[in-house]
């Protein structure tokens, strides 16, 4: 029987058929963003020349130990494919993200992308986002008004803390606010609620972004377009 993690190689594995000689590569982070990176890795010791701009700390450190040339968007204002894992995906490539805190940074790279191709797992595909929580971003100084006004708007807020009960603080310095909004009729109306409110950096709703999705499960990878 094939594991969630098979799939999520079988996904990371078909997203390497996006990638050409000389593209700058837009790297996701996450365990299915992961697998991509070394099988990236794997190609570029066997000669293809692409560059990386990483979405985490994490990413760009697996990338460098794996010889991708890691640049930054001093040198590079667009990328070519960029390829990320996901927590939903919904109608029409909706998404959530950011259940590995790197949701600002995977939002600025995905903006910046000619392409934004996701991979992931079948059980990551949603009739409707929402069961899983939605990360906020926030300002430090401003989080408690931040709570304050999403707990008004019906949303859950839940303050993010680290495994061993420390703050969670992302690669930015920001803490992470997850909202159990529950299923979401309207992800764009909640998307365009939460990023009103004024201390808030970036939320994980990724709508009208992802241009392709390769999911995966025992039977094969399935390509889900916008
Ligand atoms: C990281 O911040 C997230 O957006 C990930 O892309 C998302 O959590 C999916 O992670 P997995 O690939 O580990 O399921």
């Amino acid at each position: 029987m094939q594991s969630v993690d098979d799939a999520k190689v079988k996904a990371a594995r078909k997203s390497l058929e996006f990638v050409e000689e000389g593209m700058v590569v837009g790297l996701g982070s996450g365990s299915t963003a992961t697998h991509f990176i070394r099988l990236l890795g794997e190609r570029v010791k066997a000669g293809l020349k692409v560059r990386g701009i990483a979405s985490s700390r994490a990413s760009e450190d697996l990338a460098v130990s794996l010889g991708i040339p890691v640049i930054d968007f001093r040198s590079v204002q667009t990328i070519d494919v960029a390829i990320d894992g996901a927590d939903e995906v919904g109608p029409h490539l909706a998404l959530i993200k950011g259940g590995g805190g790197a949701l600002l940074r995977e939002k600025i790279v995905a903006s910046a992308a000619k392409q934004f191709v996701i991979v992931a797992d079948a059980s990551k595909v949603v009739a409707l986002l929402g069961k899983f929580p939605v990360p906020v971003e926030v300002i430090q100084l401003a989080e408690p008004l931040v709570s304050r006004r999403l707990t008004d708007l019906g949303l859950h807020p839940t303050r993010r803390h680290a495994k061993d009960g420390s703050d969670y603080i992302t690669d930015e310095g920001n803490f992470i606010l997850d909202c159990a909004c529950g299923e979401m009729a309207d992800p764009a109306k909640v998307a365009a609620e939460i990023r009103a409110i004024v201390g808030v950096v970036e939320h994980g709703l990724f709508l009208n972004m992802a241009t392709a999705a390769l999911v995966a499960d025992g039977s094969g990878v399935r390509k889900l377009a916008r």
